[in-house]
């Protein structure tokens, strides 16, 4: 994703520039921040995943080419979260003739479905990509509201277990933004009483069900140790549950998280006074927006006896609400891009996943699903 100063050198020799060559003072020392491998990774809307990847008849070769360029210049391919709301709609029927049936209710979300059905050959998205892990989003938004939610469950655990048993898997996640269950505004899920405590009940009773059931059909993952979850995946700090509580309350008491997993977008698609040269392009605000996570979780370091897993952006981006034209799919916000994941690097976050849906606004072009 980033240049090296080498490639930046020849960038600028062919661009021909003359550049003055201004000295800074640069610190002996400092503190530093090892990332992850991958650090710019990828999120993928749940219900977009058959676009971006295509399936086996047709794989989505040009997704294939692009993450390998972006593995090469970054040393290492991007990891792919595949969730976001949609995973919280998505229910199963095993007769499907195709990958995903998504029923769109404009009253609900315009840009994506909120009534989402998934077949067996979903999981066939998962085999068109050379060389990259996954996580893989499991319903808690139904799971927990209603019996075909929790079914969904039962019968997709043993699918995406052979379809990332096999070296594939990089962490689950149970559930997108708990933390709105309760006043979503693509519809609740939770009554009025959502709270903490019920959400970590929950979460366990889902997640030691995904562990029985891995335990029988991809026990191979349990061996290799590469079973676990991003988590809380909470879409804020300010909303109505909050990642101290719910880490207070014991959501990782079965001690298999792997990545604390938080979310972040600087400000809204339509949130009044957003533009791009005070918003996007205005380091201040990128801070700001990345500080208040680093306080929250460092809330949890601080109230923790046990260890806390490394932090990261398990989805991020611009502008909520899947972005607005005119200014999150600009070259301005492609320079956001570049501030925001370094800033984030410079203050503890290991690894950040850029979330893309089909036709979300969010991006210069809408790379993959072209
Ligand atoms: C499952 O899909 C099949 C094939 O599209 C359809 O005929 C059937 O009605 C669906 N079942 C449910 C419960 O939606
Ligand atoms: C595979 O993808 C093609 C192109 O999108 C689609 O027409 C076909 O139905 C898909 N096959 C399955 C089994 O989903
Ligand atoms: C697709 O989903 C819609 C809404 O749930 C349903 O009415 C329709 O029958 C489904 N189609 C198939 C082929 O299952
Ligand atoms: C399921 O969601 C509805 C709102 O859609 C809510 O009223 C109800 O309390 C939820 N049920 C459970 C068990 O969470
Ligand atoms: C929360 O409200 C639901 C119904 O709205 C009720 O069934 C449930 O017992 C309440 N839970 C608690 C912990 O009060
Ligand atoms: C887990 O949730 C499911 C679905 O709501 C329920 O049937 C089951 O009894 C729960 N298990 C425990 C241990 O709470």
């Amino acid at each position: 994703m980033f240049p090296s100063m080498k490639q930046v050198a020849l960038l600028c020799a062919l661009a021909g520039l003359v550049l003055a060559a201004p000295e800074y003072p640069v610190p002996g020392s400092a503190e530093s921040n090892d990332v992850f491998d991958g650090y710019v990774s990828y999120s993928i809307e749940f219900a977009s995943f058959p676009d971006f990847a295509g399936n086996k008849t047709h794989p989505n070769t040009f997704s294939d080419v692009l993450l390998d360029n972006l593995g090469q210049l970054q040393g290492h391919k991007p990891y792919i979260r595949v969730g976001g709301n949609t995973q919280d709609y998505a229910l199963y029927n095993q007769s499907l003739p195709y990958a995903l049936n998504g029923t769109t209710n404009p009253s609900r979300a315009v840009d994506y479905p909120t009534t989402v059905i998934i077949g067996p050959s979903y999981f066939e998205s998962y085999d068109t990509w050379k060389d990259v892990k996954f996580s893989h989003g499991f319903n808690l938004g139904l799971g927990g509201n209603r019996s075909s939610g929790w079914q969904a469950l039962l019968d997709t655990v043993p699918l995406a277990c052979k379809a990332l048993g096999n070296g594939k898997l990089y962490v689950w996640e149970y559930g997108n933004e708990p933390d709105l269950f309760s006043t979503s505004a693509q519809g609740p899920v939770r009554p009025a009483n959502w709270s903490e405590a019920t959400y970590v009940s929950q979460w366990h009773n889902g997640t030691r069900q995904i562990k029985a059931l891995v335990q029988e059909h991809c026990p191979e993952t349990l061996e290799s140790g590469n079973h676990g979850y991003m988590a809380p995946s909470f879409a804020g700090v300010n909303n109505y549950l909050k990642e101290p509580a719910a880490w207070a309350a014991g959501l990782d008491g079965d001690q298999d998280i792997k990545l604390f997993s938080t979310h972040n977008y600087i400000s809204g698609a339509t949130s009044p006074g957003v533009t791009l040269q005070g918003t996007l392009m205005n380091h201040a605000v990128t801070k700001r927006a990345v500080d208040v996570h680093i306080t929250e979780y460092n809330k949890i370091l601080s109230q923790s006896s046990d260890p806390v897993p490394p932090l990261v952006f398990g989805e991020t981006n611009s502008l909520y609400n899947q972005g607005r034209p005119g200014l999150s799919n600009t070259f301005g916000a492609a320079l956001w891009g570049v501030d925001f994941n370094l800033y984030s690097a410079s203050v503890g976050f290991k690894r950040v996943h850029m979330h893309m849906g089909t036709n979300f606004r969010v991006c210069v072009v809408s790379l993959f699903s072209l």
